[in-house]
């Protein structure tokens, strides 16, 4: 399962699929190419140490959504992949791109969906009094954070936490859940 990661930032949860892949634990998923809407993303150094491809597309080229949307179809499928995975892009996407790849495009959502959908969710989810707030992988869907869920998991609150901590501990999570969600889809062993 050729597999194309796109990411905007730290690419702590790239790191974690490249990890596994290394230890011979991603199924029959590879990681063809990383792609980045931002030159400075530190997912891309982590990407090129693990010497997989890299390429760099940025929003900023592009006079509308959509051009850039299309421009990234173009980048990515040159690489043929049977998953797009989402590991911090944050992007908007277009319903013409979420259409091109339906079935093949997923996102990791810091909350329990389908509480928390968009941004800020740890201080949301404190800020409601959560007893747990967690991650979900879902298929993207045109609408935000609302396709359906391949699956999550709970990370307890405690009294202590702050943003910062309730992220750190999310974030953990998530190490754990896309590794094991991408190996699972590569296995056959979640249906799409
Ligand atoms: C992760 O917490 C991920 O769930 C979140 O961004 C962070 C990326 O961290 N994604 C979203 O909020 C998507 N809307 P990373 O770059 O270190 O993997």
């Amino acid at each position: 399962m050729r597999v194309v990661c796109l990411i905007s930032g730290e690419g702590t949860n790239l790191q974690a699929l490249i990890d596994w892949q290394a230890d011979g634990l991603l199924g029959d998923a590879r990681i063809v190419a990383v792609i980045s809407n931002a030159a400075a993303a530190l997912g891309l150094e982590r990407a090129g140490n693990a010497g997989i491809p890299t390429k760099i597309l940025s929003h900023r080229d592009f006079s509308n959504r959509s051009a850039f949307d299309h421009a990234l179809i173009q980048f990515i499928d040159v690489y043929e992949p049977n998953l797009v995975v989402l590991a911090g892009f944050m992007r908007i996407l277009t319903s013409g791109f979420v259409t091109h790849y339906e079935k093949r495009l997923i996102n990791m959502h810091p909350s329990l969906l389908p509480k928390y959908k968009g941004l800020n969710t740890h201080k949301r989810a404190l800020g409601a009094g959560e007893k747990n707030a967690g991650a979900t992988v879902h298929w993207v869907t045109p609408e935000l954070d609302a396709g359906d869920i391949i699956r999550q998991v709970e990370v307890p609150i405690s009294a202590e936490d702050t943003e910062e901590t309730l992220k750190a501990k999310v974030l953990d999570a998530e190490h754990r859940l896309y590794p094991s969600v991408i190996r699972d889809l590569s296995l056959g062993l979640i249906k799409c």
